[in-house]
């Protein structure tokens, strides 16, 4: 067995994306320790537990802790901050802004105490306001939070291009941007299918239904749940990030990240293509977008804005 980093993830929330982050980093050995934290400590406990009895059949390292203490996190490296009420059905992701961001500005608090020099991806709803309340809560620089939303955008794209076109998912590239809900970009132009450029292949109306049932990609699986909301795509794609932040990988990926005069949006966190490696989002990539998108990107940031807004009423901000 190879050597492990020294280091300390905590995962906020253990609902069911928190709990499968918490898996997914200790199968891949991304931390030696990962605390998973959860104002129901026995849950939380009961997860590390589950996990650590794990790591005897599946051969991982990592160390998992379940606490409800904040101090029990101090000195992370980083954060994925997942808690909050999921969406019910029918339930818009803004209709959880007051309850969720009362936890986000509580989880801020002993992120700044605890661990001050640590990055955070943020990923509990609605995401382009919440992690806009965490980093002013925080204080940290935009470059150490991080919002989770474009890599799962862009996998369910992948998933019904893949669908659509019959070929693997692995061979398809899509990239989905602005906020992590109705109003998404969906950005065909960026789609490609082992380097042939999606519009190649598939017809404009089918793209235009794919890139609908992926703006509606979260709700479809809320009905389906009935209760809760996915949780396997988004746990992926939050340790995806965490990976390439703890690793150096530089992988270019969607996130929301705080724009300043990018995109021509000032002092907002929307999703945009970002390198993540050890300084957090160390680039921001600013892609030529054609008419459609532009005017997309537009109309995103004012849905956003409107959010950020809201939070500024309830006097989050
Ligand atoms: C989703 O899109 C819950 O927002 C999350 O599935």
């Amino acid at each position: 067995m190879g050597a492990i980093a020294q280091r300390k993830i905590t995962v906020v929330g253990a609902g069911y994306v928190g709990m499968t982050c918490a898996q997914l980093a200790a199968q891949k050995n991304l931390a030696s320790e990962v605390v998973v934290i959860d104002v129901n400590e026995g849950r939380a406990k009961g997860i590390a537990l589950d996990l650590n009895q794990m790591a005897a059949v599946e051969g991982f390292r990592t160390r998992v802790t379940g606490t409800a203490d904040p101090k029990a996190t101090w000195g992370s490296d980083l954060f994925i901050v997942t808690a909050g009420l999921p969406r019910k059905p029918g339930m818009s992701r803004s209709d959880l802004l007051e309850t969720n961001g009362k936890i986000i500005a509580q989880v801020a608090q002993y992120v700044r105490d605890g661990s001050p020099e640590s990055i955070v991806i943020v990923v509990t709803n609605p995401l382009d306001s919440m992690v806009h309340l965490m980093r002013v809560k925080t204080g940290f620089p935009g470059k150490r939070v991080v919002g989770m939303a474009g890599v799962l955008d862009s996998a369910r794209f992948c998933w019904f291009i893949a669908e659509e076109a019959k070929v693997n998912v692995a061979d398809v590239d899509a990239m989905v941007l602005g906020a992590h809900g109705d109003s998404m970009v969906p950005v065909a132009e960026y789609c490609t299918l082992n380097g042939v450029p999606l519009p190649k292949l598939v017809a404009k109306p089918k793209i235009d239904a794919m890139a609908d049932r992926t703006r509606n990609g979260g709700a479809e699986i809320v009905g389906l749940l009935k209760t809760g909301s996915a949780f396997f795509a988004p746990a992926a794609a939050s340790v995806q990030m965490a990976s390439s932040i703890l690793n150096d990988e530089k992988r270019m990926l969607p996130c929301a990240c705080l724009l300043n005069g990018q995109y021509g949006i000032e002092g907002l966190y929307m999703g945009v293509p970002a390198v993540l490696g050890a300084q957090g989002v160390e680039r921001i990539v600013e892609l030529p977008l054609d008419n459609e998108s532009r005017i997309l990107m537009n109309k995103t940031a004012a849905a956003i804005a409107k959010d950020v807004e809201l939070l500024r009423e309830l006097r989050l901000v």
